[in-house]
């Protein structure tokens, strides 16, 4: 009878501990089966970029705005997880090779995602920088001076109707051109490459600037990382 009663105890015990580690061996397995895109921080705080670019536009931009496209991406990946292993810029670079049933959601939020951190990367606290070397020589050179330059691009960055970007691209040959591009669309599925980018969605400036877009752009200019912006394309 006692070892009835022990048998009863150890299987009772058993079943007691299955259910209390169930959902961890669960979640564990899921981590490991399901890579998942991150948000990384910005690499500077939120204010950083004041008075130019005001840190309640900073705060909503990065941790909703940017923080939205990866949740949605993230929800593709998770139907087609070889999506993953390609990283951003391969996604991004062969959009073809994407299922069709998902591409437009992908081209969308994959570019949201690298063109905002592609835009955080190209601006600093360090402000009022200028562009120096190789990559002067290559503005002037392709655009005649640093103020024409400025000057093409503010028009390409106005000129692009309801949301998008603008850039600073490479091309194979190595030429420098202005072009904008609409919603979240990366030149890198052109293959371009880009060393410049600035964000004229509504969302990136409204706060502060409402509906004067122009001023925005001209503000931002303060705050271009223009050793990055080198960096970028030297390499
Ligand atoms: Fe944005």
């Amino acid at each position: 009878m006692k070892k009835k009663y022990t048998i009863l105890l150890l299987v009772t015990l058993s079943i007691v501990l299955c259910i209390t580690l169930a959902p961890t061996l669960t979640a564990k397995s899921n981590n490991l089966g399901a890579a998942q895109f991150e948000l990384k921080p910005l690499p500077y705080a939120y204010d950083a970029l004041e008075p130019y670019i005001d840190k309640e536009t900073m705060m909503l931009h990065h941790d909703k705005h940017e923080k939205a496209y990866l949740d949605n991406l993230n929800k593709v990946i998770a139907k087609y997880p070889e999506l993953y292993k390609k990283g951003l810029e391969g996604i991004l670079k062969d959009l073809n090779s994407v299922p069709e049933d998902v591409r437009e959601t992908v081209k969308n939020n994959a570019g949201g995602v690298y063109n905002h951190e592609f835009f955080w990367s190209i601006m600093s606290p360090e402000k009022d920088q200028t562009p120096k070397g190789e990559l002067l020589k290559a503005i002037n050179k392709d655009f005649d001076s640093l103020d024409n330059f400025k000057t093409k691009f503010k028009e390409a960055a106005l000129g692009r109707f309801g949301s998008g970007w603008a850039w600073l691209v490479v091309d194979n040959n190595g030429n420098l051109s202005i072009i904008s591009t609409p919603n979240q669309d990366s030149p890198i599925s052109q293959g371009l490459t880009p060393i410049l980018g600035l964000d004229v969605w509504e969302h990136a400036y409204y706060l502060k600037y409402q509906n004067r877009r122009g001023d925005y752009i001209d503000n931002w200019w303060h705050v271009v990382n223009w050793k990055q912006v080198e960096n970028y394309f030297n390499s």
